[in-house]
């Protein structure tokens, strides 16, 4: 019998990509999401795409009482839970926000999953967890640094809370941390929204391209690494929603090895910030307007992923290529423009 998947956020960038691949596997899908960062039409562009609607909460997570009517009104199997919020900027400003928003929803989530006897959740975790990494590429066994910022502190204490409920029996957790997602749906039809000015590179490349912003800033040419620029591990939005329904398996087919599984889920391949502007005009044919800027405080210099776990233990592995991230976050850039 085909498993139900309560998906936190599912109408945001990555639930919503999640939401997808989960239908088009023959899991029950429902969505909760409180539209603080998503539109309500990324649900009927889930069932252009996949054919379902699925069932569909307004909810904060943040609400206990409503929350539970979820699992009162359905019977869940496993949980993904995305609805947090996930500027690392507007985090350092407002850090009280985020503490509340990502772990009281997240504490909630777990609340009523034991009121209701559901036992399996999928964590969205990130390599900010890593900060600074002093080897690289970085493992599941690379410690912890310092937090620089409340976004980064409430990925790490999510991923303690984990590991003390897993401990004592609470729960069954997956905590996949994720490097840099970027790209959109194949059919244009989902993407990314940010609000306001972006602080992502995709998404301010792609705007700077189609002449809503004037001009991209390298944020430093004079790190140690081989053009100047930060590498980083970019990986694509539907690679990483079908890591989620690999995760979703293994739990639900009870195929973890433990209680409290992590998994690195990016493709193991640095990428600087200048050979994305030249993917970029390549693939688009749009000459990018950028300048060399200084260096971003906070910024690290190289992070990439080692994912020998996801590939050998959850049996996952990226398939699309950067071309690939360039075309479709471009294809959704233009579409968004013109509706
Ligand atoms: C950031 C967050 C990370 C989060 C991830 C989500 C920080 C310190 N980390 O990662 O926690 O999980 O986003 O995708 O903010 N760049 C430019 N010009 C720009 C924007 C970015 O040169 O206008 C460069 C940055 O210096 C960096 C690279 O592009 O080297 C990627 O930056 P970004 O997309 O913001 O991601 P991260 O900082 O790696």
């Amino acid at each position: 019998m085909a498993a139900t998947v309560l998906v936190a956020g599912g109408l945001g960038y990555i639930g919503s990509h999640t939401s997808v691949e989960l239908i088009k596997k023959d899991f029950n899908v429902i969505v909760a999401d409180n539209l603080s960062n998503s539109e309500f039409f990324i649900l009927e562009r889930i069932e252009q795409i996949t054919g379902v609607k699925p069932i569909f909460f307004n909810v904060d997570l943040t609400d206990k009482i409503k929350t539970a009517e979820i699992f009162s009104q359905h019977p869940v199997d496993v949980v993904i839970h995305f609805a947090a919020y996930k500027s690392v900027s507007e985090s350092v400003k407002e850090p009280l926000k985020y503490f509340h928003n990502n772990l009281s929803s997240l504490i909630n989530i777990i609340e009523c999953m034991k009121d209701a006897k559901v036992s399996k959740l999928i964590f969205s975790s990130s390599a900010t967890v890593y900060g600074q990494p002093e080897k690289l590429p970085v493992t599941e066994s690379t410690p912890f640094q310092k937090a620089l910022s409340a976004y980064g502190s409430t990925k790490q204490m999510g991923e303690e809370i984990l590991e003390k409920l897993t401990a004592a029996g609470i729960i069954n957790a997956v905590s996949l941390r994720y490097f840099n997602p970027v790209g959109a749906h194949g059919s244009a039809l989902m993407g990314e929204l940010p609000i306001g000015i972006p602080n992502n590179l995709f998404p301010y490349v792609m705007q700077t391209g189609a002449g809503g912003l004037e001009q991209l800033t390298v944020y430093g040419n004079d790190y140690d690494t081989p053009d100047g620029s930060c590498l980083r591990d970019y990986i694509h939005v539907v690679d990483l929603a079908k890591a989620h329904v690999m995760a979703c398996d293994r739990l639900f087919q009870q195929k973890n090895e433990t209680s409290c599984e992590v998994f690195n889920i990016g493709t193991g391949k640095p990428t600087s910030v200048l050979e994305i502007i030249k993917v970029f005009e390549r693939c688009t044919g749009v000459k990018l307007n950028y300048k060399i800027g200084d260096r971003r405080e906070g910024d690290a210099a190289v992070v990439y992923a080692d994912i020998t776990k996801a590939n050998k233990v959850l049996g996952w592995k990226a398939e699309l290529e950067l071309d690939e991230m360039i075309k479709s976050s471009w294809k959704w850039e233009l579409s968004v423009r013109q509706s």
